[in-house]
């Protein structure tokens, strides 16, 4: 398994009074109140890393596949934790790019008590990609795992081409600067084999409402579709039958960073192993809900052998 996108620190900063959800007009509309000049005490600071491929590599790799990552970092302690993290995992790093110019991406999360949170984000090499550093010509890689490439479309197109030629299959979840070049996006879905977003991400590349309507679309331009839709569940279908699930589990939510990489690499964990459609939902479903329940991308990812239970789930034909 091949993963490719953004590596990033995460310093999470929690447990306190000033990151209370404040609500100016409706509840909807939530915002950390933190007054220029004030100086505001943090109880708990937790160090972890993310970026999309960085989490599902090590999905990858506590599921026992060969799992390599495929990014670039910066010569700083950011970039240091970031290997260490993955060679603690055993994913393979060798394929990781240095930046001469940029730091390694470091994101500042202001966690609230109820498990959202703030961002502010440095993205650094995680965003100025060097076209030169992707490269699969001698990969010899079953599944690509795309995730955010921060909108640049000629890395994704080399790459995406590249894996086709190679037989690569492409697992692809795109982030919000992919979205936004939407015409370059529907030519790059003609290559992906699994395509996996969030429902808000699913409404930006078809029209549609309910969860149904969204797959139904989205396998007109895909042979295996997935929409999340938080604690509402999933829905998902291969062409041949549709899978609707629920919640696995309903626990508190201490911190949903990693939500969606730890529901799309589950899936694919699985569905690379020949699993059935429903079992890779339950298997998301279950890695996604554990990563909730931990403070960082990584910390929740479940290891191979961890005993899965049922959950709500309903298949029928497409
Ligand atoms: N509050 C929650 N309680 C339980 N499970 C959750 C919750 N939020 C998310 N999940 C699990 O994570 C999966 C993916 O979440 P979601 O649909 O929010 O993805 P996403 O919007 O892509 O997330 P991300 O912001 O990480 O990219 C859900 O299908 C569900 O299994
Ligand atoms: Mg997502």
């Amino acid at each position: 398994m091949l993963t490719i996108g953004a590596a990033i620190q995460d310093v999470f900063l929690s447990h306190s009074q000033e990151l209370k959800p404040v609500s100016d007009k409706t509840a909807d509309e939530l915002f950390l109140k933190i007054e220029l000049g004030s100086k505001n005490d943090v109880n708990n600071i937790n160090f972890s890393t993310g970026g999309g491929a960085t989490n599902a590599a090590v999905t990858f790799a506590r599921q026992g596949h060969h799992s390599q990552f495929m990014g670039t970092i910066g010569h700083d302690p950011a970039g240091d934790s970031v290997l260490n993290d993955l060679d603690k995992e055993g994913v393979d790093t060798s394929r990781i790019s240095y930046s001469d110019k940029y730091n390694t991406g470091y994101s500042v999360v202001l966690l609230a008590s109820n498990g959202e949170r703030s961002f502010l984000t440095y993205r650094g090499a995680s965003t100025h990609y060097d076209i030169k550093n992707f490269d699969l010509s001698d990969s010899d890689s079953d599944w690509l795992y795309v995730s955010s490439m921060a909108g640049n479309m000629d890395v994704l197109d080399k790459i995406f081409n590249q894996a086709k030629h190679l037989s690569i299959k492409i697992f692809f979840n795109p982030g919000k600067n992919e979205l936004k070049k939407i015409d370059k996006m529907r030519v790059l879905l003609e290559d992906v084999d699994v395509l996996s977003v969030n429902r808000e991400e699913a409404q930006q590349i078809v029209n549609g409402e309910d969860l149904e309507e969204l797959v139904r679309r989205l396998s007109n331009l895909v042979p295996v579709a997935i929409v999340s839709d938080g604690p509402n569940g999933v829905m998902a279908s291969d062409g041949k039958t549709i899978v609707r699930a629920g919640m696995y589990e309903d626990i508190p939510v201490i911190d949903r960073t990693g939500a969606g990489d730890a529901f799309g690499s589950g899936f694919l964990s699985y569905w690379a192993s020949g699993r059935s459609l429903k079992d890779s939902i339950v298997f998301a479903s279950a890695n996604s809900t554990s990563v909730v329940s931990k403070i960082g991308a990584k910390a929740g990812i479940l290891h191979k052998n961890t005993t899965l239970h049922a959950m709500p789930l309903s298949e029928k034909p497409f």
